[in-house]
C-alpha cells in the first residue's frame, strides 16, 4: 500500500511529506500518517525539528469531505492538531498551493509557518455549512484578531499569503524550493535553540478586547437575517475564543461543529460541492484534447456579445468582435469599452489592465475578420435559417480547427453543424447572465460534435471559472425556470398574490421572488425568451393584463411592483391586486388562499417534476447537474442543494402523491413523471441517479 505520509530525515530534520492526491485531503490514512510520523520524529534523538509539507500540487486542502456523515476513525483531526501543537520539538508547516479548512488548521497548530509566495490559505468550511472544527476558530483569532479571522471564516474565500494582514500567520514567504527553504528554516531554529511556539499560548489577536467584542457584535448583526445556520455558530466560537480557556474553547467549537454537520443545510451544501465537480466529468474528456485558444471571435452587437468579449479580454485572450454593419461594429466597440470602464470603476480590474485589454481587442463590420480566431461564439439571437447562413459563412471564413459555438442558444445545434463542412467543430453553449457572476454554463454538443471540441469548450469555461454542465438537444435551466414560473402563475391565478409568492420563495432562500425577478428582467424580454417551455394545457395570462395597463417591469417604473424615485423605492401596488382580481372574475375563478408553505411546496414540486422529465428525455445527464444549473443560474439557495436534492429531502413518495393531487387541476403540467414512481417503489431518491 502506498504510504499517505512519507517520513524522511534530512540533517536532524524529519520531513513528513503528505502524498494523497489530488489535493492531499486529510483522510484517515493521512491523519494516521501524520501522527505516526510525528511519533517517530519525537522518539528519534537524532531528530531535532519536524517539517510538514504537502507533496504534489498542494498542502492539504481540508478534511476529507467524503468522510463526513460516516463514523469518525481515530485519530480525529482536532487530535492531530493538538498532537502537533503539543509536540516537544519544533514543528514547521511548509505551505504551497491551497491550505484550506482542516489543512490550514494543521498549519495553525504548527509552531512555525513558512509559505511559497503563490500559496493561498483559508477557512472555507462555511461554504459546506460547517465551521472550522479542528481548532481554527480558536487559533486563528489568537493570531489575527476577530476581524481577519471572521472575514476568512464567514466569506470562506482563500487569501493569498502575500495579502495585507496575512503576515501574522507566516514567519517567512519564500520564492524557490519550498522544501529546501523549510528544512533550512528548521535548522536555523535548531541552531538558535528555539523550541515550540504554541498558538494556544498566543494572545496577540486579543490585544484590544473592545475592538474584538465590537467586531463580534457587528457580525451577529450582519448575519441576523440570514437563513444559514453555520455563520452564527462561527461567530459564537470566535467570541468564545476570547472568553474561554483554550481547551474549553476547543470543546465548544467541537460541539458546534457537530451541530452544524448534522444539519440538512450542510448535507445540501456538500451535495452542491460534489455536484459541481461531477457535472464537469464529460465522457469526451477521456480522450478529447482541448485546442489552444489565443484569439476568441465574438459575433453580435448586443449585451451578451459585449459581456462575452469583456470576460474573454479580462482572461487575457485576444478578442475580435465582428458584426455585419459599420454601425453595429461601432456600437459593439463602445459597449465593450463602457463595460471595461465600469470594471475599472468597480475595481474588478486596474486602468492598466483595462488599457491592455483594449489593446488586445479589435472590432470589424465583416465576419471575414474572424479568420484568425481559434473559437468563434455567435452571440446573436436570430431565426434558425439566418443562423444557418451565419454558420455557412463561418465555414468558409474560419481557420481549420476553429471551434464554432452557437451562444445565442435558440437554434438546434445539429442544423447549424450541417451548414458547415466540419460538423465536429460545432457546439452550442448556454451562458447565464450576469456573465461575470454566474458560475455555470451548459454545453449542448450535437450528434457529430468532436471530443476535442467539447474538451476545448470545457477548458474555455474552466478558465472563466464556470462549471460546465452537459445538456442534450436543449438547455436545462430555461425548462426548470419555466416550470417554476408556471407553478407560481397557477397559484396567483387561483387566489394567491404575487407578493405572497415572492415572500414565500424568499423565505425558501431564493435571492428574489419570481415576480420580482420578472420585473427586473422586463416582461417583454422575459416572456419572449420563456415561450411555452414546459408542458401545460393552459398558461395564465394575467401578465398580459398588467402589460395592457402599461406595466412592463422595473425599467418602465411599474411591473408587479412600483419603482418610484431614485434610487427606486420598491412598493407593492393595489392596482396589481385589482387587475389580477378582475382577471380571475372574467375567467370565473373563485379565489382560494395559499399558505407560504403550500406555495413553496408547489413551486419545488413543479421544478423537481420538470427535472424528472429532463432526465427521462436525456436532456440532463444527472439530477445533480440540474441542481448545479439552478444554483448558479437562477439563485436557487445552495444550502437547499438544488431542486432535485430539495425534492429528495421533501420525500419523493409524498411529492408524487401531492403532484397527483395538483394534477386534478392541470393534468398536463402536474402529472408526476414516472421516474417518481420508479424511485419511490425501489426506495430510492434522485441522488441515487447521480452516477459519475
Ligand atoms: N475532500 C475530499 N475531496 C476533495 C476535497 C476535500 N476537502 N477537496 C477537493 N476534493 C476532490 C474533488 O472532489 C475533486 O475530486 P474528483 O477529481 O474526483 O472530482 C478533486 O479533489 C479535485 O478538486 P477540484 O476539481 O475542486 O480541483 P481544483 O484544483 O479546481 O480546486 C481546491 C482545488 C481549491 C482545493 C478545491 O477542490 C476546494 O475548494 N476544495 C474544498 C476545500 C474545502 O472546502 N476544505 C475544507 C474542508 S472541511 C474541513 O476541513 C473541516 C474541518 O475544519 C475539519
Amino acid at each position: 500500500m502506498v504510504q499517505a505520509v512519507l517520513f524522511e530525515v534530512e540533517d536532524n530534520v524529519a520531513v513528513l511529506t503528505i502524498k494523497s492526491p489530488p489535493v492531499n485531503a486529510l483522510s484517515h490514512a493521512v491523519r494516521s500518517g501524520i501522527v505516526d510520523g510525528l511519533d517517530r520524529a519525537l522518539g528519534d534523538d537524532d531528530v531535532k525539528a519536524v517539517v510538514l509539507i504537502g507533496g504534489g500540487r498542494t498542502f492539504p486542502a481540508g478534511a476529507d469531505i467524503r468522510e463526513f456523515g460516516h463514523p469518525v476513525q481515530d485519530p480525529w483531526l482536532p487530535e492531530v492538531c493538538n498532537r502537533l501543537e503539543m509536540a516537544s520539538k519544533p514543528v514547521v508547516a511548509a505551505v504551497h498551493g491551497t491550505a484550506l479548512g482542516g489543512g490550514f488548521e494543521v498549519v495553525l497548530a504548527a509552531h512555525y509557518r513558512i509559505a511559497d509566495k503563490d500559496a493561498r490559505f483559508g477557512l472555507p468550511e462555511v461554504t459546506l455549512g460547517i465551521l472550522p472544527g479542528a481548532g481554527g476558530t480558536q487559533r486563528a483569532p489568537r493570531l489575527a484578531g476577530a476581524k481577519f479571522a471572521l472575514d476568512m471564516m464567514l466569506t470562506g474565500r482563500p487569501v493569498p499569503v502575500t495579502a495585507p494582514g496575512a503576515k501574522v500567520f507566516f514567519d517567512a514567504v519564500v520564492d524557490g524550493d519550498l522544501r529546501k527553504e523549510a528544512v533550512a528554516f528548521a535548522q536555523n531554529l535548531i541552531s538558535e535553540g528555539k523550541g515550540p511556539r504554541r498558538t494556544r499560548d498566543q494572545r496577540i489577536g486579543f490585544e484590544d478586547p473592545h475592538a474584538y467584542q465590537n467586531e463580534v457584535t457587528n457580525r451577529y448583526r450582519m448575519v441576523a437575517r440570514q437563513q444559514e445556520y453555520a455563520p452564527e455558530q462561527i461567530i459564537r466560537c470566535v467570541e468564545a475564543a476570547a472568553l474561554l480557556p483554550f481547551d474549553q474553547g476547543l470543546a465548544f467549537e467541537r460541539s458546534s461543529f457537530q451541530d452544524c454537520l448534522e444539519t440538512s443545510q450542510s448535507a445540501a451544501l456538500r451535495h452542491a460541492f460534489f455536484a459541481e465537480r461531477r457535472a464537469g466529468k464529460f465522457p469526451e474528456l477521456k480522450t478529447g484534447q482541448a485546442r489552444e485558444l489565443n484569439t476568441i471571435g465574438v459575433i453580435g452587437a448586443g449585451g451578451l456579445a459585449a459581456s462575452v468579449a469583456v470576460i474573454c479580454l479580462q482572461e487575457g485572450w485576444h478578442v475580435v468582435a465582428a458584426t455585419t454593419t459599420v454601425r453595429a461594429a461601432e456600437h459593439a466597440a463602445s459597449e465593450i469599452s463602457k463595460l471595461l470602464g465600469g470594471a475599472v470603476m468597480r475595481k474588478h480590474m486596474t486602468q492598466t489592465e483595462a488599457d491592455e485589454a483594449l489593446a488586445r481587442f479589435t472590432t470589424a463590420s465583416d465576419l471575414v475578420a474572424l479568420s484568425e480566431a481559434d473559437m468563434i461564439l455567435d452571440c446573436t439571437i436570430r431565426p434558425p435559417s439566418a443562423k444557418r447562413d451565419v454558420f455557412t459563412q463561418l465555414d468558409a471564413i474560419a481557420k481549420e480547427g476553429a471551434v464554432l459555438v452557437d451562444a445565442g442558444a435558440h437554434s438546434k445545434v445539429n442544423l447549424l453543424a450541417q451548414a458547415t463542412g466540419a460538423p465536429g467543430d460545432v457546439v452550442a453553449l448556454h451562458l447565464y447572465a450576469p456573465l461575470r457572476i454566474s458560475k455555470v454554463a451548459e454545453i449542448v454538443p450535437g450528434g457529430n460534435t468532436s471530443e476535442d471540441t467539447v474538451a476545448t469548450v470545457i477548458s474555455f469555461l474552466r478558465k472563466l471559472d464556470k462549471f460546465p454542465v452537459r445538456a442534450k438537444n436543449e438547455q436545462i435551466g430555461p425548462r426548470i425556470l419555466a416550470a417554476y414560473r408556471l407553478a407560481a402563475d397557477y397559484i396567483v391565478e387561483a387566489g394567491g398574490t404575487p407578493y405572497l409568492v415572492d415572500q414565500a420563495m424568499r423565505g425558501f432562500g431564493m435571492n428574489l421572488g419570481p415576480y420580482q425577478a420578472l420585473d427586473y428582467e422586463g416582461f417583454e424580454a422575459s416572456l419572449s425568451a420563456q415561450g411555452s417551455a414546459c408542458r401545460a394545457s393552459h398558461q395564465p395570462d394575467f401578465v398580459g393584463r398588467l402589460q395592457a395597463a402599461g406595466r412592463n417591469g422595473a425599467r418602465s417604473g411599474k411591473g408587479f411592483y412600483l419603482y418610484e424615485g431614485k434610487p427606486a423605492s420598491v412598493q407593492q401596488d393595489p392596482e396589481v391586486i385589482e387587475l389580477i382580481r378582475a382577471y380571475r372574475e372574467e375567467n370565473g375563478i373563485d379565489p382560494r388562499g395559499f399558505s407560504e408553505e403550500a406555495i413553496r411546496y408547489r413551486c419545488l414540486a413543479a421544478m423537481a417534476n420538470e427535472g424528472a422529465r429532463l432526465l427521462r428525455e436525456g436532456v440532463a445527464r444527472r439530477p445533480s447537474d440540474i441542481d448545479t444549473v439552478m444554483i448558479h443560474a437562477f439563485g436557487f439557495p445552495r444550502w437547499q442543494g438544488g431542486p432535485m436534492k430539495a425534492a429528495d429531502n421533501a420525500g419523493l413518495l409524498h411529492m408524487k402523491v401531492e403532484l397527483e393531487r395538483f394534477a386534478r387541476e392541470e393534468p398536463k403540467f402536474w402529472t408526476p413523471d414516472r421516474i417518481f414512481d420508479h424511485l419511490a417503489k425501489n426506495g430510492k431518491v434522485f441522488d441515487d441517479l447521480n452516477t459519475q
